[in-house]
């Protein structure tokens, strides 16, 4: 039986804002690639050809970017959820499509390290009704969390639990039979008015004791929060091998580039230029006398950056930057403008959204 693919891209995102006001959260960009993409390649990587992808209130730039699949070898659905009721919900959406194929669940803000290699050598090694990843955490009460005995059966499931029992997080990506559609059947809303997937996990294990848990040995990412993403970008930009960093900048005699850069085609790094790697510049950017740019800095197409240090930061497209200082930790929208020019008497001027965070 072919095992297809559900790739959640829904939820509102509000940890986000602004950036989510009106894009999309997972086609933030992470080392100048859609967060989506990520997913979307480890679901490839399983041998699928079939994913549905749930949209929720916020669509902007999804079927632009990833359309019929095609360009990754994929076959796409989109399947609208809208308001977002949760995890399960998604699955119950996905119901006609899922049909009674067993079905590789990944939540598109999720960046994960290893490849789904251990969720399908679990689900081929014996029965199995689901396979779900788990690895541990710091602040365990942030997630849904797994305790195991010793032989590594599950003995409780708790979704952010105030006293957690053990500090295994279950990650975003699930493997799962046909089975769950029944229970998730049978569920409520939980307090929060979600229908939550851990319930459905734990109402499943309870059901066939068949849920096998897999620990993960890399890193893994929720991408809900600002400080959340800039890691994800460092530790992608950290992990590219060297094919990945392909300069095709214009660099000038007196520009200096240190460790690995990659650089998109009209991108010019100007005389007097420090850009030191692991860092990604897209196409078409200028980086101009006196500024230095990187370690961990993802720039988008069309970037200007004058004068500025801008070190461990992802810059959408069309950013530009003009005043002496640095930045760093810091996501800018596209199509931004950070100078310097005096207001009236000498004050700050600013044209910023709803929900901006501004630290100078
Ligand atoms: P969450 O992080 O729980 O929610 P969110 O992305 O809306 O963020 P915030 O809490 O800041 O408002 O969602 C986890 C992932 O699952 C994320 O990729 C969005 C997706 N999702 C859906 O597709 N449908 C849903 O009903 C929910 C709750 C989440």
């Amino acid at each position: 039986m072919p095992l297809k693919g559900l790739l959640l891209a829904g939820g509102h995102g509000t940890r986000l804002r602004p950036l989510t006001f009106n894009g999309n959260k997972h086609m933030i960009p992470i080392a100048n690639q859609p967060m989506l993409v990520y997913g979307l390649r480890h679901l490839k990587e399983a041998g699928i050809t079939d994913v549905g992808i749930i949209l929720g209130p916020i669509t902007e730039g999804i079927r632009e970017a990833i359309g019929d699949g095609s360009a990754f070898g994929l076959r796409v659905t989109y399947l609208v959820q809208g308001e977002p009721k949760g995890l399960a919900h998604a699955v119950i959406v996905a119901r006609e499509f899922l049909g009674d194929d067993p079905f590789l669940m990944y939540l598109g803000d999720n960046l994960l390290e290893q490849g789904p290699k251990e969720y399908l050598d679990a689900f081929r090694g014996g029965e199995v009704s689901a396979v779900v990843g788990a690895t541990p955490v710091e602040h365990p009460s942030h997630y849904g969390v797994v305790e195991l005995d010793r032989d590594g059966r599950i003995l409780s499931i708790e979704e952010k639990p105030t006293a957690p029992r053990s500090n295994l997080a279950l990650v975003g990506v699930y493997l799962f039979t046909p089975e769950i559609h029944d229970v998730i059947r049978g569920l409520t809303p939980s307090r929060r008015g979600e229908l939550e997937i851990t319930d459905a996990i734990r109402g499943l294990n309870e059901r066939t004791h068949r849920v096998r848990v897999v620990r993960l040995w890399g890193w893994w990412k929720d991408t809900g929060q600002v400080a959340d993403l800039l890691e994800a970008n460092e530790r992608i930009l950290a992990s590219r091998s060297p094919p990945y960093f392909e300069n095709r900048a214009e660099v000038r005699p007196k520009a200096r580039v240190i460790g690995p850069v990659r650089a998109g085609p009209g991108t010019v790094l100007e005389d007097g230029v420090t850009v030191q790697g692991p860092t990604v510049l897209g196409a078409r950017v200028r980086i101009e006398a006196g500024a230095s740019v990187g370690p961990f800095a993802s720039v988008g197409d069309g970037g200007i950056i004058r004068r500025a240090t801008v070190r461990r930061s992802i810059l959408l497209d069309d950013v530009v930057v003009d005043l002496p200082g640095t930045i760093t930790d810091s996501i800018v929208g596209r199509g931004t403008r950070i100078g310097e020019r005096p207001g009236p008497e000498g004050g700050r001027t600013f044209v910023l959204g709803d929900a901006s965070q501004l630290s100078i």
